[in-house]
């Protein structure tokens, strides 16, 4: 049986970007890579909805790699207003507080966004130069209103951060029409590449002040091998993971053939259909409506684990659940990369089968009709 990854990153990708990874004797200076590079920058730069004023990176590692580099764009002695819903929010509370970065957090329950009116009051009642956001939280599932916080932090802060790595090739972002300093994500989430690479674009106003307080993770020495890369020269400064921009540049190349609106617009379609089909089946989403992502669906309910591990054995990975608050209470569904419309009937009819197994009260075959509705009307523009 083939195994589908429906896993919140490493996700859903496709034999065909797999292999595109896989090639004979490529090195970090040779013609193909040095190709692939500079058009997986420039993918990066699209994806992002970014503008010349825009510079992108890519570095050997993950999300949190990213992380931790674009924290060099926050100067010492500011002050960063951290937006948490969830455990890859409060990832950036050790990060900062290793730089020594001052911070002030808001945080929401999981399943829920931390309050339009909560960022603003506290905005305006503190001293605030940056404001860090998560666009999809990943241990709940949850979307935050980019554009809505960017507007109000705009008013009020220099540099707005945002973590795309659950978000960043399936959701808008749209960083340059919403005056985002940095963005950041991985090659293995929304993307639907293999792991192995951290990718940022900041505002090449931001990467005039940077905090140094490292080497590797200072996006100041990336500049100059990254402007080299663009312009189809090797830029060396540690090795690039190859065989992963080999595949991200096919996974850049298949979003510019579809168009991003047209890609952003199939996650949205099946995240719909998943989440009104785990209702039907009579599970309960995690998020709130008016916050389902288009990427990741957290499922309640007391049988997660077993429903993850059965749900295994029937051929879909699942990720269990890793907010604190709510261990074992809840699975996560990725719908992440290459995932398609039978994908989506797959992954329902193996969750109310495996749910039914633990115990769990499921209307069996109500999630995959309801799901199937919600494609077939969405695809035939009903
Ligand atoms: C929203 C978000 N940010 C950051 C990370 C960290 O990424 P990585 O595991 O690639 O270091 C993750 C990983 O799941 C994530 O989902």
């Amino acid at each position: 049986m083939q195994k589908k990854l429906m896993h919140v990153g490493p996700s859903f990708t496709s034999y065909r970007i797999q292999m595109a990874g896989v090639s004979e004797n490529t090195g970090f200076a040779s013609p193909d890579f040095l190709d692939a590079m500079k058009y997986s920058l420039e993918g990066l730069l699209y994806v992002a909805g970014a503008d010349d004023s825009y510079m992108p990176f890519i570095l050997p590692g993950s999300g949190t790699v990213a992380m931790e580099t674009v924290t060099s764009l926050i100067p010492r002695g500011s002050k960063t207003l951290l937006l948490t819903n969830g455990v890859f929010g409060d990832r950036w509370i050790p990060i900062l507080t290793a730089h020594g970065l001052q911070m002030d957090v808001l945080s929401a329950d999981p399943g829920h966004a931390v309050s339009m009116a909560d960022i603003e009051e506290k905005l305006e009642g503190g001293d605030y130069q940056n404001l860090i956001m998560t666009h999809v939280e990943t241990s709940t599932g949850v979307r935050m209103d980019i554009e809505g916080v960017s507007k109000i932090a705009r008013k009020h802060v220099e540099r707005i951060i945002v973590d795309g790595v659950a978000s960043l090739g399936a959701e808008r972002e749209d960083i340059a029409r919403l005056g985002i300093t940095a963005i950041i994500s991985a090659s293995q989430k929304a993307l639907g590449a293999p792991p192995g690479a951290a990718l940022i674009v900041a505002s090449r106003s931001a990467l005039e002040d940077i905090n140094e307080f490292s080497y590797f993770f200072n996006l100041k020495n990336w500049i100059t091998p990254m402007e080299r890369y663009l312009e189809g020269k090797n830029g060396y400064l540690s090795t690039e993971p190859v065989g992963v921009i080999l595949s991200l540049n096919r996974v850049f190349s298949d979003i510019r053939t579809t168009g991003l609106e047209a890609r952003i617009d199939d996650h949205r379609r099946l995240s719909l259909a998943l989440n009104e089909g785990i209702e039907a089946a009579g599970l309960k989403v995690l998020a709130e409506r008016d916050l389902w992502s288009n990427t990741v669906t957290a499922v309640l309910s007391d049988h997660a684990d077993e429903i993850v591990r059965r749900s295994m054995d029937l051929g879909i990975e699942f990720a269990t659940g890793v907010h604190p608050k709510l261990l074992g209470k809840y699975f996560r569904i990725g719908h992440m990369g290459y995932v398609n419309d039978f994908d989506a009937l797959s992954a329902l009819s193996v969750i109310e089968r495996a749910a039914a197994q633990s115990g769990e009260k499921v209307r069996i075959g109500e999630g995959v009709r309801r799901a199937q509705q919600v494609l077939y009307d969405l695809s035939h523009g009903r």
